[in-house]
């Protein structure tokens, strides 16, 4: 079994023009990452961005000078703490579900009067630049810090949006004739260094939000799970789905409701 999943990443890893490496320099460089994380976790500088979000959250902007502290994120205006494990989840003021980052998208339109348009021109952190959206999801985030996950599942469109995921999550196509599932749908898989968490084994779902939004070491920027979702479908050689789609939040209701139950550590590191 380890012998083919070795054999398979393999093939993966050279179908996307890695340089397969043997699995025990992986495990190496497994163990020292995780060393490191445990370290830099200490002094983790997705704090500096939950300040920044903090003082974005507050303060008044945008065309309609206002500020977001009115912003409804599913437990009533203002309400923060604990909104981010209790997302994915159905807004009756929209008539469909939403996560985190796209009611705050919602609510900068809303509320501040920014255009969709500008908010999703460049929506994804780069070294020289952290798009005010991303830091504001980390100071959401950092207030669920030591709470369960626990999107809902109690209203049908919450049910439908956890179907489409997972359906989407298996859907075959594009150039490779990839899914989701075919990199992250068994134990043990890899690409280059990295090990593919399986989220089809309720023992490793969390890992598919634990540690989101995440500051990524490659490059020092802070990414939400958004990002990770377009990296992913860019990996998969699919189209670049729109800013905030829907597709996107099914897949992260899939994703969410199968680590409902897990405790929430707040935004970490990735690698
Ligand atoms: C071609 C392989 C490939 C495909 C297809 C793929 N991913 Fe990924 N995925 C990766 C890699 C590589 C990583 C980064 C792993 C790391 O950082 O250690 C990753 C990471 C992730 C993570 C973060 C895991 C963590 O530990 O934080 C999530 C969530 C995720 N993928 C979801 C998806 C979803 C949803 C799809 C389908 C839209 C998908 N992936 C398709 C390769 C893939």
């Amino acid at each position: 079994m380890k012998r083919r999943n070795i054999v398979c990443a393999a093939a993966l890893g050279a179908a996307l023009g890695a340089t397969p490496v043997a699995a025990q320099d992986t495990d190496t460089t497994t163990a020292e990452f995780e060393k490191f994380r445990a370290v830099m976790e200490e002094a983790n500088p997705a704090e500096l961005f939950e300040l920044k979000g903090e003082e974005l959250w507050r303060t008044r902007r945008g065309p309609k000078n206002a500020s977001l502290e009115k912003c409804d994120l599913g437990l009533g205006p203002g309400v923060v703490k604990g909104a981010y494990v209790q997302t994915p989840r159905y807004f009756p003021d929209v008539g469909r579900v939403m996560d985190i980052e796209a009611r705050v998208v919602h609510c900068m339109i809303t509320l501040q009067g920014f255009t969709y348009e500008e908010l999703a021109k460049q929506p994804f952190s780069t070294e020289t630049r952290t798009p005010d959206v991303v830091s504001i999801v980390t100071f959401i985030a950092a207030q669920s810090k030591g709470m369960k996950f626990d999107a809902p599942q109690s209203n049908a469109q919450e049910r439908e949006a956890y179907e489409l995921g997972k359906a989407i999550f298996f859907h075959r196509a594009g150039a490779w004739d990839l899914s989701c599932a075919s990199c992250h749908g068994a134990d043990g898989k890899r690409i280059r260094t990295q090990q593919l968490p399986n989220f089809t084994n309720p023992q490793q779902a969390a890992r598919g939000v634990l540690g989101w939004p995440g500051y990524r070491m490659t490059g020092g920027v802070m990414h939400t799970l958004q990002w990770r979702m377009n990296d992913c479908f860019r990996q998969q050689r699919f189209p670049e789905p729109k800013y905030v789609s829907e597709a996107i939040t099914a897949l992260l209701t899939y994703l969410t409701v199968n680590a409902n139950g897990t405790v929430y550590k707040g935004p970490g590191i990735k690698r």
